[in-house]
């Protein structure tokens, strides 16, 4: 962060060795999925990400979570999966929000050209959010690059907030409190739900009200090299040309990595200063090759006089969050639910 030394140590991630290799062979796999042509080789990525149907009707136990899939817009194939801790709990309720059980929109990662929220992996994760922190979670399946472009998945990640905005009882679940919503992401999703807060910030909502932000390693970039995506440009998980890929196949023909989606805070940066942007708790990873992209999106929310609370863990690699062998999966929980409580309760007074 505040280094000078040009022989900074570069850190050392902390993988267990299964994890090392199950992440060395997704990303073998990812890289040969991006084709030089500007094309995904959706076969292969769809051999090592197998698809999920929802679990309405969740066996009683300790893993209770009951999900389902709830469309949005038909012609764009834009929808959510909805999961819910408590499903008994809706039954006995008798109005909306009674038990006011906080809402996570959540947008996954993936360079913003893969993954689903079906997806086995984002499955997985979104349904230990909703049961760790007793949160409702509309976990978006926003449309993927290169098909679709900016602003196609920004458009989604908001019209999904505008669509629960104006759902009606019955189609949330009844503890669910629409003024104790969060907008979390994960990589390119952290980029999504940044983009989504921004837009909030300028439209009247009937019933939703954010509270925070959670973004977690967010996907932002630039034309110039910064010192971690040299460090660790071969990775683990996430290399420098995959990242490098997914901005040409996710921005218009004929801008570059300095655009405003990208270079959030750079030289075509859009001023947020008079912005009612929302609390932020934004996680680094020391080993992510978006370290120092992430710190700059830090020092940028500062000087836009916004509240950001940062949590860096010098050993965690891109992606760290979703798997629970990683001991900083579990600290970063923690942090989350402190955050939300910690917002829900200024909320009260
Ligand atoms: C891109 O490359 C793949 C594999 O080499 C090929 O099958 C596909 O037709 C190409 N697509 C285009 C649009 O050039």
């Amino acid at each position: 962060m505040g280094e000078t030394d040009e022989e900074t140590a570069k850190p050392k991630p902390n993988l267990p060795w299964k994890l090392k290799l199950f992440l060395g062979a997704i990303s073998w796999v990812i890289e040969r999925s991006l084709r030089p042509n500007m094309t995904v080789n959706r076969r292969l990525i769809n051999f090592f990400d197998p698809k999920i149907p929802p679990s309405p009707n969740p066996r009683r136990g300790s893993d209770s979570v009951a999900s389902s899939d709830i469309t949005v817009d038909h012609s764009r194939n834009l929808w959510f999966r909805l999961f819910n801790p408590s499903p008994t709990t809706g039954s006995t309720g008798s109005g909306n929000g009674v038990s006011g059980m906080p809402i996570i929109v959540f947008y996954h990662g993936g360079g913003f050209a893969i993954g689903h929220a079906n997806s086995m992996i984002v499955d997985t994760a979104a349904r230990r959010l909703s049961r760790e922190l007793r949160a409702i979670i509309v976990s978006v399946n926003y449309r993927l690059a290169p098909k679709h472009r900016l602003p196609c998945q920004y458009d989604d990640g908001f019209d999904v907030l505008r669509f629960i905005d104006e759902m009606d009882t019955e189609g949330l679940p009844a503890n669910a409190d629409l003024s104790r919503c969060f907008l979390a992401g994960e990589s390119a999703g952290g980029n999504l739900a940044h983009q989504v807060a921004v837009r909030a910030a300028e439209h009247d909502f009937k019933r939703v009200n954010l509270l925070g932000l959670i973004a977690i390693q967010p996907f932002f970039g630039g034309e110039e090299r910064v010192e971690s995506e040299k460090q660790f440009s071969r990775g683990p998980f996430l290399t420098l040309d995959a990242i490098d890929w997914y901005w040409r196949a996710f921005l218009p023909e004929g801008t570059d990595r300095d655009h405003a989606a990208v270079n959030v805070f750079g030289p075509n940066a859009v001023d947020i200063t008079g912005l009612r942007f929302p609390p932020t708790l934004l996680f680094i990873g020391g080993c992510d090759p978006l370290r120092d992209r992430n710190v700059r999106y830090y020092e940028g929310l500062k000087k836009s006089g916004k509240q950001v609370h940062v949590v860096e863990y010098p050993n965690a690699v891109h992606g760290f969050s979703g798997f629970k062998e990683i001991p900083e999966s579990c600290l970063f929980l923690r942090e989350v639910k402190d955050f939300m409580e910690m917002q829900m309760a200024k909320e009260k007074v």
